[in-house]
């Protein structure tokens, strides 16, 4: 019993925290591992394979299904990395996870039901880079077209269509999905109740154009018939700038809203109305915790579990590692306790001090990914 109740003990001091990996500028560069991010990562488990310590990641970027995204993940860090599926009924089976894409924390597991239901037999329009339509339908709306399916409905949409010499299915193995046939809806004559712009939009240029005629024709472009109320518009994330492979920082989603909006204001009488989910909403930042609390390992649960309680104690400190001042170390100083950032210098950041306006709860000179856990474990 008493080695039992020390080994106990370790593990008890060992899971009180948690980790919230930020992915872009901290765990990769485009797809290629940083800051020794692999070995960082398989400090986390255990002799046998399992989760010492819980931890998810917490990104902005998106575009792939998660199941997809998590199994990419497992491949270029080398652990096993599982979808999350934010679901206590099954956290003693989950041993590691990726969250539910980022911003749909806040719609799908916080406003859920209103936001699938108000949509669910309707026409809404997903834009971004990878597979929106695709991780839309994941999340249950079920009538979604991607703009890449909506612009071939609407011949000369695009006048520039014919110079463009990529083909927006490049590169992405979606011909066995059932939402990449096009079309799969009469969306000619149909009105777009909502626009979701679900990843890095490709093509800025199509996608405003073809989104100033959604949203200022109430949702059925070349209509222009009086005043239509603009069809809602939610953005995935607002990140101005993230780190990719190239050296310099390069434009985010938050770029593509500024650019959009700029236009839309100056063709249209009403500004442009939309809502950005994602880092630094503290939603994100509540529902990772309570994610983290379900990846606690079981044992860990088990010992805290007194009658009536729902078995999943607090944590004493949840780290977020992330590159991005504004966006992650923002997101967990509005979140607070028991949120602790901490900020690398291998992506957005790179000031020699801490940063002047987002400081992190700690940037040291040297912080890079396998940095930062090493303190994590020293403290
Ligand atoms: O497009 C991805 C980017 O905006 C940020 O990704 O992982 O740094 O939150 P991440
Ligand atoms: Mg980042």
């Amino acid at each position: 019993v008493k080695i039992n109740l020390e080994i106990s003990v370790i593990t008890i001091h060992r899971s009180s925290f948690g980790i919230a990996f930020d992915i872009d500028g901290v765990i990769l560069r485009g797809k290629d591992p940083i800051g020794g991010s692999p070995q960082a990562l398989r400090r986390l488990y255990g002799d046998s394979g399992n989760l010492n310590v819980p931890f998810l990641f917490l990104t902005n970027g998106g575009g792939i299904p998660e199941s997809r995204r998590a199994s990419e993940l497992s491949e270029l860090l080398g652990v096993k990395i599982l979808p999350s599926q934010g679901n206590a009924a099954r956290a003693d089976k989950l041993k590691g996870a990726i969250p539910k894409e980022k911003w749909f924390i806040d719609l799908v597991d916080l406003f859920d039901f209103q936001i699938c239901y108000l949509y669910e037999n309707q026409l809404i329009v997903a834009t971004g880079k990878g597979e929106p339509a695709v991780v839309m339908s994941e999340y249950g709306f079920k009538k979604v077209v991607s703009l890449d399916e909506y612009a071939s409905c609407f011949e000369n949409i695009d006048p520039l269509a014919q110079y463009k010499k990529w083909t927006t299915k490049q590169g992405l193995d979606t011909s066995s999905h059932p939402l990449n046939t096009v079309p799969r809806f009469d969306v000619s004559s149909e009105t777009v109740k909502a626009v979701f712009v679900v990843s890095d939009p490709v093509d800025w240029g199509r996608d405003i154009q073809i989104l100033c005629d959604v949203l200022r024709c109430g949702g059925l472009p070349g209509q222009e018939n009086g005043h239509q109320p603009q069809p809602p518009l939610y953005f995935a994330a607002d990140d101005l700038e993230y780190q990719a492979a190239f050296p310099s920082k390069r434009l985010g989603m938050g770029a593509f809203r500024i650019a959009l909006e700029s236009v839309f204001n100056r063709i249209h009488y009403n500004p442009l109305e939309y809502v950005c989910f994602g880092k630094p909403n503290p939603f994100v930042f509540k529902n990772a915790e309570a994610m983290l609390k379900q990846l606690q390992p079981s044992y860990y649960s088990d010992i805290f579990k007194e009658p009536g309680d729902s078995g999943l104690p607090s944590f004493k400190t949840l780290y977020m590692i992330g590159d991005n001042p504004s966006v992650d170390v923002k997101g967990a100083q509005q979140a607070g306790h028991p949120w602790f950032s901490i900020l690398t210098r291998t992506g957005v950041f790179r000031g020699k001090h801490n940063h002047a306006e987002f400081p992190a709860d700690l940037a040291s000179q040297t912080m890079k990914l396998s940095a930062c856990c090493k303190l994590i474990f020293i403290n």
